[in-house]
């Protein structure tokens, strides 16, 4: 299992399960999956309506709890100090864990709600309820804002990141401040059509006899992100999880950079209306 090392020395499994429109019921089978074919990192957050089901199957597993890296990601709507430790001990409860490995904030809010929730987020990190702090969907300008105002340094930013977005400057800023970055939608979410069917990777892809989406998540671990790739299938789970025995050359590396257009498939960071 590769890991990486937060800025605080906490590991978190560079592949985990993503969980974002499974339903309670496909999100246990998927994770009863994923940890069967050996993933140890699973991806949900309050506003997908899983965590539950998700607590339930990594009981049942028999795996032990601390074998077993969880994130979660605070709502939108429960921005702010008092509402982030509320949701907090929500999310806790559902997912029916002592701890919780990383905390997200889901989506950047503003600056005075960003700063008043790493706050809470702090305060839950001081007391060891949450093994690690990090944002999600935040840019360059929103990070540099926490770090000039708060004490302890985001270790993780999750944001939107695949062969067409590829998002070099943000990684470089990551890297530089020793936040890890950490990759959703790798597969390109709803527009995994256009990624099965890129010649790029098809070529690339039966060079290695491999798949795409497999070439796809092999290329951000060779950049050293993060990526939790979703599936409910659990064939797709497998061969999701099928990437450690190949590595990418400097050429096919090259080539697949040169497949970035900079478009989004999500929102942008600042134009967030939910
Ligand atoms: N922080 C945020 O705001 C945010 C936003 C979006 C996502 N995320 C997280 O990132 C995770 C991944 O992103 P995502 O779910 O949007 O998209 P994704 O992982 O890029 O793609 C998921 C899609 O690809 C299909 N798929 C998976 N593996 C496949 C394979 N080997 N061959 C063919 N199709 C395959 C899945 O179908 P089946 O499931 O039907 O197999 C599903 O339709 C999410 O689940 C969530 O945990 C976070």
């Amino acid at each position: 299992m590769m890991k990486v090392k937060l800025n605080n020395g906490y590991e978190m499994p560079i592949v985990g399960l993503g969980t974002w429109r499974s339903s309670p019921e496909d999100a246990y089978q998927a994770v009863l999956s994923a940890l069967k074919a050996g993933y140890r990192h699973i991806d949900t957050a309050a506003i997908y309506g899983n965590e539950e089901m998700i607590g339930k199957a990594i009981k049942d597993s028999k795996i032990k709890r601390e074998e077993i890296f969880i994130t979660t990601k605070l709502w939108n709507t429960d921005q702010g100090y008092e509402s982030t430790l509320k949701a907090f001990e929500e999310s806790r409860r559902k997912l029916g864990v002592d701890y919780i490995d990383l905390y997200l904030i889901h989506w950047f809010k503003g600056y005075d709600n960003s700063l008043a929730t790493y706050r809470a987020f702090e305060e839950l990190y001081k007391q060891g309820k949450v093994k690690a702090i990090g944002v999600s969907n935040y840019n360059v300008h929103h990070i540099q804002h926490l770090l000039d105002n708060v004490e302890i340094k985001p270790m993780v930013n999750q944001v939107e990141t695949h062969v067409t977005l590829q998002n070099h400057f943000l990684h470089d800023y990551c890297k530089q401040n020793n936040i890890q970055l950490e990759a959703y939608a790798p597969l390109m979410s709803k527009n995994i059509g256009q990624l099965l069917e890129n010649e790029t990777l098809i070529d690339i892809a039966k060079k290695y006899n491999k798949t795409v989406p497999q070439v796809a998540i092999r290329w951000l671990i060779e950049r050293g992100i993060v990526v939790i790739p979703k599936s409910v299938t659990e064939k797709r789970i497998v061969s999701n999880f099928d990437v450690f025995d190949f590595a990418l050359n400097e050429e096919d590396m090259s080539r697949i950079r040169k497949l970035n257009t900079g478009r989004k498939i999500f929102v942008e960071f600042d134009n967030v209306d939910y």
